[in-house]
C-alpha cells in the first residue's frame, strides 16, 4: 500500500505515537501508522479538496484518523506529537516550522536539502537521524529534535556510508561544477566533490 518513500518515513515513527501529518494529502501514511503501528494521527492539509481525498481513503480502510484543514501548524494544538512534513519544497516546509518547537520532526523535502539543514539549525533544531531512500529518485528523510549540534549541510554525516547515495551526490555536484560560471561557486563545489569522493 505505501510507496517506498512513505514506508521509509513510517520507520522513523515508533508504535503508539501521536502524530500530526502536515500536508497529509491522501493521508496514506496516517492510515498505515494507525492500522499497522497503533498510532494516533491527525492528518492536516491546506487544501480542502485534498482532505476530501484523505477522508475517502480513511473510510475505505476503515481506520480512525482525525482530519483538519489548516495552513501549516496554524490553529493546531501542538503538544507532544511527532510532526511529519513531507512531499513539499524546503521553503514551504520552513514557513510551516516555528523556531524551537519541543517536538520530534520528521521532514522530507523534495528540494534544497542543504538549505533545509542550515535553516533548521538556525531555527534551533539538530539532525538526530537521516536516511536516503530510492523511490524512482532519491528522497532524504530527516529526523530533527530541538537543540544545537553542528552538521555538514552539504554532505550529511548520516548519509556518507550509503555509497549509492554518495555516488548520486557526486554526479549532482559534478553537474553543478560543470554548469557554473561563477569562480567562487566552482571552488566551493570542487571542495564538495573532493569531500564526497572520500566516501566512495
Ligand atoms: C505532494 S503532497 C505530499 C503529500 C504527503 N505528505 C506525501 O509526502 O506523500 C503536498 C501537500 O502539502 C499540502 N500543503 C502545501 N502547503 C501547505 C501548508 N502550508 N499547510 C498544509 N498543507 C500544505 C498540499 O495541499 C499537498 O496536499
Amino acid at each position: 500500500m505505501l510507496s517506498k518513500r512513505l514506508q521509509a518515513i513510517s520507520e522513523f515513527i515508533p508504535s503508539k505515537s501521536k502524530v500530526i501529518d502536515v500536508g497529509a494529502d491522501h493521508a496514506l501514511l496516517d492510515i498505515y501508522l494507525t492500522k499497522e503501528k497503533d498510532c494516533e494521527c491527525l492528518a492536516t492539509d491546506i487544501s480542502e479538496k485534498c482532505l476530501e481525498k484523505a477522508k475517502m481513503n480513511i473510510q475505505k480502510y476503515g481506520v480512525n484518523v482525525a482530519v483538519k484543514v489548516a495552513d501549516g501548524l496554524k490553529g493546531i494544538d501542538v503538544n507532544d506529537e511527532i510532526i511529519v512534513i513531507s512531499g513539499m519544497g524546503t521553503k514551504t516546509i520552513l514557513n510551516i516550522i516555528p523556531d524551537n518547537l519541543n517536538n520530534d520532526l520528521i521532514i522530507s523535502s523534495h528540494h534544497d536539502l542543504s538549505l533545509l539543514r542550515k535553516e533548521m539549525h538556525r531555527k534551533g533544531y539538530y539532525i538526530y537521524n537521516e536516511k536516503a531512500v530510492f523511490d524512482k529518485r532519491y528522497y532524504v528523510i530527516m529526523h530533527f529534535k530541538e537543540g544545537h549540534k553542528k552538521t555538514n549541510y552539504y554532505v550529511s554525516p548520516f548519509l556518507t556510508s550509503n555509497k549509492e547515495y554518495m555516488n548520486y551526490l557526486l554526479q549532482k555536484y559534478e553537474k553543478v561544477f560543470y554548469n557554473t560560471k561563477n569562480k567562487l561557486e566552482k571552488i566551493k563545489v570542487y571542495l564538495l566533490i573532493r569531500k564526497v569522493k572520500k566516501f566512495l
